[in-house]
């Protein structure tokens, strides 16, 4: 099982600012710090249970979109390996008057499907409708059924990095002609980029891509908005957790970080105490680290929630609760413990012990280097994973000092290990000791910026960091030409998410809602000025 998967937490937030559906709401279930193997062991029958128990919330109906193929080179750069695979996108034609422009959502690190309710509700619906403009989601080759090869096996994922998706949607761009039963075009090279501006739309890991895009082929992408844009990447990140503890609710953040330190002190005791504070957990089988671990998995929640009830979690506001309820401790031997670490390992024992099928080792444990190996199409785990471990980083451990909520158990060794462990060497590529985390700030990192291309943060989003917009990062002066925002009170691309009657968002979502469709109006029409001087 995978200990490591802070790092799935991109992938899975992302996915809490979608559609829920059933996949989706299992990641948020397991509250963005999922194991593979408590995946796997989950059967329906639990999985239903536990549905029941969380949040009330809504599903929305099958979206109407069709899926449709486009032919995509299996590598851009490979030239021993020929042939296409079918690149899964969808879109919306209702909008589009001929001669209007092009939005491009990148699905990024997930199932396009998963993306659709911005087709139908949100961001792309909002800039084709008030554009006339055509929207367009474009699945992320090797997610969903974009997928390339025959197995994940490390020799299999590597044409899953950043030059060869930054290939693909340039491919995409230049090469698209729409299905009939989709568009009938009178000049059929109405959507060239030189007769219509495409505009380009990712959040998060997509939202790097993006700015990417934007400046890497600025002749076929006229503009860009990146949306909670992880420009920056980097190997060791705790900082993930410091918005949390900052715009969490206080008390709710001292119970977490003293049960923690209460905690690692009890792990450091001889064995009964040892054994002790990890069985009031129901946890007692495991290895300290793996057990450390565990105790995050409620974290995943706060990245969870959105302005959107539809697509939010409250798992975050009733695990504060439940932790800091007060009532009695408990006793290990002469030791005494306090409330809250009581309540915290009732929460556990509640929401992911219980849902454990099989051994407790087997689902949460780490050191079995075999139960990463299988590398079928099933396992879409190692996808992100893959990245994390070859561009990406982001591994989560405790910080070296100062209050945490994470134990220090969680070092950067062990919340890494797990790239040794699933992919071994294979015979065309190997992932290298650490991820090459150069490839992506090399294209600009804090700094990146560009004619028309647009940054959108959330105040509170832990992933503001590493964004341009990140506390750190020299301050920028929005303009019309390179729009920054920050929405208030807002998380992990907030903007992406829209109601189908937009007058019913909340005023902060409105007013980002109508920023990105003033700047793209006008960019809309710099581009026929430009056209017009031609
Ligand atoms: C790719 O195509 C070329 C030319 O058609 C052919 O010579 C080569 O053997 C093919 N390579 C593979 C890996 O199929
Ligand atoms: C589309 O845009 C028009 C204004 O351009 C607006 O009146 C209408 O409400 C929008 N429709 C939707 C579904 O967003």
């Amino acid at each position: 099982m995978i200990a490591k998967l802070a790092l799935l937490l991109l992938a899975v937030a992302d996915l809490g600012a979608a559609r829920l559906d059933k996949a989706t709401h299992r990641e948020l279930l397991l509250s963005g710090r999922p194991k593979v193997g408590l995946w796997k062991a989950l059967n329906d029958e639990a999985l239903a249970a536990a549905l029941q128990t969380s949040s009330q919330t809504t599903f929305s109906p099958k979206p109407r979109f069709e899926a449709y193929c486009f032919d995509q080179p299996i590598s851009h750069f490979d030239k021993t390996v020929n042939g296409t695979f079918c690149h899964r996108y969808w879109a919306d034609a209702s909008h589009y008057k001929e001669g209007g422009p092009i939005f491009l959502l990148d699905g990024g690190e997930t199932s396009g499907e998963d993306r659709l309710p911005f087709l139908e509700t949100g961001i792309a619906q909002i800039l084709a409708n008030a554009t006339n403009g055509l929207a367009i989601v474009l699945e992320h080759r090797y997610y969903g059924e974009s997928v390339p090869v025959k197995s994940f096996s490390t020799d299999d994922l590597r044409f899953l990095n950043n030059n060869e998706a930054l290939e693909d949607s340039a491919y995409f761009i230049k090469n698209f002609q729409p299905p009939k039963s989709l568009l009938k075009l009178s000049n059929p090279d109405a959507l060239k980029p030189k007769n219509a501006p495409w505009f380009y739309y990712g959040g998060s890991y997509a939202g790097a891509r993006a700015a990417h895009m934007r400046v890497e082929y600025p002749d076929l992408v006229w503009g860009a908005i990146a949306s909670s844009a992880v420009t920056h990447a980097q190997i060791d990140f705790p900082q993930y957790f410091d918005p949390i503890q900052e715009y969490a609710d206080s008390d709710c953040i001292s119970a977490i970080q003293t049960s923690v330190q209460v905690i690692d002190g009890l792990l450091s005791l001889p064995g009964p105490i040892n054994r002790g504070i990890k069985g009031l957990f129901g946890l007692e089988a495991l290895e300290d680290d793996d057990f450390a671990e565990v105790l995050t998995y409620p974290f995943g929640a706060w990245q969870g929630q959105n302005w959107n009830p539809g697509v939010s979690t409250d798992a975050w506001d009733n695990f504060c609760e439940a932790i800091t309820s007060g009532g009695a401790g408990s006793q290990i031997g002469l030791i005494k413990i306090p409330a809250e670490i009581n309540n915290y390992a009732n929460w556990i024992k509640k929401h992911y012990v219980s849902l454990c099928p099989i051994d407790i080792v087997d689902c949460f444990g780490s050191h079995n280097d075999e139960a990463f190996l299988a590398d079928d199409l099933e396992q879409s785990w190692r996808l992100w994973l893959f990245q994390v471990c070859t561009e990406w980083g982001y591994f989560m451990p405790a910080p070296e000092e100062g209050p945490s909520i994470l134990s220090k158990r969680l070092t950067l060794e062990y919340t890494s290990k797990i790239c040794k462990q699933a992919y071994p060497p294979g015979k065309h590529f190997t992932v290298p000791e650490w991820p090459n985390v150069a490839d992506v700030n090399d294209r600009g990192d804090y700094d990146i910026e560009y004619s028309r291309l647009a940054f959108i943060d959330g105040d509170r989003d832990p992933w503001r960091t590493m964004t341009p917009q990140a506390d750190w990062a020299r301050k920028r002066k929005s303009s019309v030409d390179k729009p920054v925002h920050l929405i208030f009170d807002a998380i992990h691309h907030y903007d992406e998410n829209g109601l189908e009657n937009h007058d019913e968002e909340p005023a902060r979502i409105r007013d980002v809602h109508e920023l990105e469709v003033s700047f793209i109006t006008e960019w809309v029409a710099q581009f026929h000025e430009a056209k017009g001087k031609q």
